[in-house]
């Protein structure tokens, strides 16, 4: 039976992009059945739409999201992010953000592999806080965390049934208990208690100030890094430049409850400088579509494609994808 995508190309390069994922996908024989949703910045200009209840019904009855890129230059920070993409994020309960690098660090000699997972429904991405007395002399904002057990715990606990499946077999926490010491002890305390239930599991943990450097001067220490919403934002950032780059670097957004469908997305924004001049990477749209088939059961096919991927030469956005879809059917 096809497999039900629903497509949300987005902004900027997302669509360009988001059709060449599926055009790879297409050429790995897998059988999918799309469905487009405009969605994203230019829909908002048109006619108010961020992401309405309705529109969020229909996208939880297909198998798997594939979004594209979401964000313009004339909409204000926050309104698509916090309406679209985090509200699918929350609503659908995609509780692990994953993003697998892979690559030689600059300086490096042996390619390093790792995978941070991000809590994905928590933290300071809540939106805990508020502002009193804005524009005066007086104004005051504040912005809380919010970390629950639940959370913290699944999330864990994700992280180590992942290390299961991997040679290593190794965790590392990444946070700040030295100082957000509420939330650090929650989760380290059940980053405690989820690691006596994998005895045979190596644990360690790091700072997420340190752990910007070991990215960078000591990649091959990690195997899997779980850590919260906001510093998994920005440590993926750096895992990306320290891996070949962001224009490769991958995610998912996963239920892995399976309540609901799982999203798929790639690390980069809707980058509208660069929106149809060919110059869009579309490696990292196209190895967000391979993660998705990992979670569609199709794992044969995403190896094909991330195999197709190695190496994917150079050229346009379409003459790149076209190279990596040849190898597919070739
Ligand atoms: C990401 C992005 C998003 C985030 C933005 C666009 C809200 O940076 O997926 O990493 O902060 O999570
Ligand atoms: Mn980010």
């Amino acid at each position: 039976m096809a497999h039900r995508i629903a497509i949300i190309g987005g902004d900027g390069i997302g669509p360009e992009v988001t059709a060449e994922a599926l055009k790879v996908i297409r050429a790995a024989g897998v059988d999918i059945e799309t469905t487009d949703f405009d969605l994203g910045g230019s829909r908002y200009l048109k006619d108010g739409e961020i992401l309405s209840d309705e529109t969020l019904e229909s996208l939880r009855g297909f198998d798997a999201i594939l979004l594209g890129a979401v964000g313009t230059p004339e909409v204000p920070p926050g309104v698509i992010e916090r309406g679209l993409l985090l509200k699918m994020r929350f609503a659908l309960d995609l509780y692990v953000n994953q993003r697998p690098f892979e690559g030689t660090a600059p300086g490096h000699a042996e390619p390093h592999s790792f995978v941070v997972i991000r809590e994905n429904t928590e933290g300071p991405y809540v939106g805990e806080g508020g502002v009193l007395r804005k524009g005066t002399l007086n104004e005051v904002a504040t912005q809380g965390s919010v970390n629950t057990r639940l959370g913290v715990e699944r999330v864990i606990r994700y992280a180590f049934e992942l290390a299961q499946t991997r040679t290593r077999k190794h965790v590392t926490l990444v946070h700040k208990t030295n100082v957000l010491t509420f939330a650090g002890d929650l989760w380290q305390r059940t980053f405690d208690i989820v690691a006596a239930d994998y005895p045979d599991t190596a644990t360690a943990y790091n700072h997420v100030d340190a752990a910007c450097i070991y990215f960078v001067q000591d990649p091959h220490r990690y195997d899997v890094v779980v850590t919260d919403n906001l510093f998994g934002d920005i440590l993926t950032d750096l895992g990306g430049a320290v891996s070949g780059g962001i224009g490769l670097a991958s995610s998912a957004n996963l239920n892995p409850a399976r309540t609901g469908p799982s999203m798929f997305e790639p690390v980069h924004g809707s980058a509208p400088d660069i929106v149809g001049t060919g110059k869009a990477n579309p490696v990292a749209a196209i190895l967000s579509a391979a993660l998705m088939l990992d979670f569609l059961g199709e794992s044969a096919a995403a190896d094909r494609v991330r195999a197709a991927c190695e190496n994917p030469g150079t050229g346009t956005t379409t003459q790149i994808a076209d190279n990596i879809a040849a190898r597919l059917v070739g």
